[in-house]
């Protein structure tokens, strides 16, 4: 039995879909509103049952864990979920595969006494998750002189990741402004209004440096990484940093207290949409160094639908555990999922629009 958390979400949905498509057991398809869930049973390939489940409730939680061979969460705000779910999971005998928390909930749940035989892999998204797995394609084995990643387009935000999009303050998520450089944070300005191959409309990039952007660093063995949020305006950037200087330790604050600036960053994404319509894009830039192997220098995917995509992905990482391509242990999907695997399953995946090595 695989039990998806969230699945009448933009990403669980998606992430049910793929997995129904898959292949052998059932489903099991959780969220508060149990009618949403068991209409969306009644669409799957798959016999699927709807249980009705709050993740704020530990009982709620055992009960929907329980009998589940893996269990994965799509539900958020996944930086406040951290653990939560995953050590329900864990107590349940089940693996677990996450849509975001990132380090501070691999940091949460490593700190605690993991079943020696489980699996547990966060942030099997586009960003993070395929940020940091796809670019290891470009790199192939060679050391990099630079390699950039800009990721965005014009997503409607929904509140939950709006909220998420609100936490990703601090040094467990990055680094606002910040290129890497020969292995320290260095600061790099914004650029606006640039025409970037792939991006339907000239855009503003502005400079994140993620922690999973550092990894990477480290794993491609670049010298330098750039890594940029990509919006076609400055709406969002401003309400996201509107917000923090309201509330500057967003860790501390309320759910109560972060909705209405959620719903500030939704409504820029709303506009943002409404100008341009909705695009979503990935593209890496490689720099190896001289005299290194000939090799492909961009990669670029393009997708209409940044949050069915991520569902694609939390999908092909529950796959991955199920077939006992991850080993026991808390991982990162950037770190833990084969590149090239990936690569494949999304070229044939009819939500990609395009993924292009040249
Ligand atoms: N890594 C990435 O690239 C990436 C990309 C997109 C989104 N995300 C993250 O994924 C999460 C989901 O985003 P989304 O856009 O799919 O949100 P969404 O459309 O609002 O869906 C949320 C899902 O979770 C369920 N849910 C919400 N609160 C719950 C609770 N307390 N207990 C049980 N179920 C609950 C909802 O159903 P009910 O309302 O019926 O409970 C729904 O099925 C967000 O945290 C977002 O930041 C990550």
């Amino acid at each position: 039995m695989i039990g998806v958390l969230g699945a009448t979400g933009a990403v669980g949905r998606t992430a049910a879909e793929r997995l129904a498509a898959f292949g052998p057991g059932g489903l099991r398809l959780g969220g508060r509103d149990a009618a949403r869930a068991a209409d969306l049973a009644r669409t799957l390939p798959a016999p699927a049952e709807a249980v009705r489940v709050d993740l704020t409730d530990p009982d709620d939680l055992a009960r929907f864990c329980a009998g589940c061979t893996i269990v994965v969460n799509c539900a958020g705000p996944t930086y406040r979920v951290l653990d939560t779910v995953a050590r329900a999971a864990f107590a349940a005998g089940a693996d677990y595969v996450d849509i975001g928390g990132e380090l501070a909930a691999k940091d949460a749940l490593s700190g605690s006494a993991v079943p020696g035989e489980r699996t547990a892999v966060f942030s099997a998204g586009v960003m993070p998750g395929l940020s940091g797995l796809l670019p290891r394609l470009l790199a192939n084995g060679r050391p990099l002189r630079r390699l950039d990643v800009y990721v965005g387009g014009a997503a409607v935000f929904t509140p939950l990741s709006a909220v998420d999009a609100l936490l990703t303050r601090g040094p467990r998520f990055g680094v606002p402004m910040a290129a890497w450089r020969e292995g320290a944070a260095t600061p790099l300005a914004p650029l606006h209004g640039v025409r970037l191959p792939g991006f339907p409309v000239p855009v503003h990039a502005w400079p994140y440096l993620t922690t999973e952007a550092q990894a990477l660093a480290a794993a491609c063995g670049a010298d330098e990484v750039r890594c940029y949020n990509v919006f076609v305006s400055g709406r969002i950037p401003e309400a996201l940093s509107g917000a923090w200087a309201d509330v500057p330790d967003v860790h501390a604050a309320p759910l109560e207290t972060l909705r209405p600036y959620a719903t500030q960053v939704v409504d820029a994404s709303r506009l943002d949409n409404a100008d341009v319509g909705a695009f979503y894009v990935m593209l890496f830039t490689a720099r190896p160094h001289r005299g290194a192997p000939a090799g492909p220098t961009r990669m670029l995917l393009t997708a209409e639908d940044s949050y069915a995509l991520s569902g694609v992905v939390t999908a092909l990482a529950a796959r991955a555990v199920l077939a006992g391509r991850i080993p026991p242990g808390v991982h990162l999907a950037a770190e833990a999922l084969d590149p090239d695997e990936a690569a494949t399953a999304l070229r044939g995946d009819p939500l990609v629009t395009e993924l292009a090595l040249s």
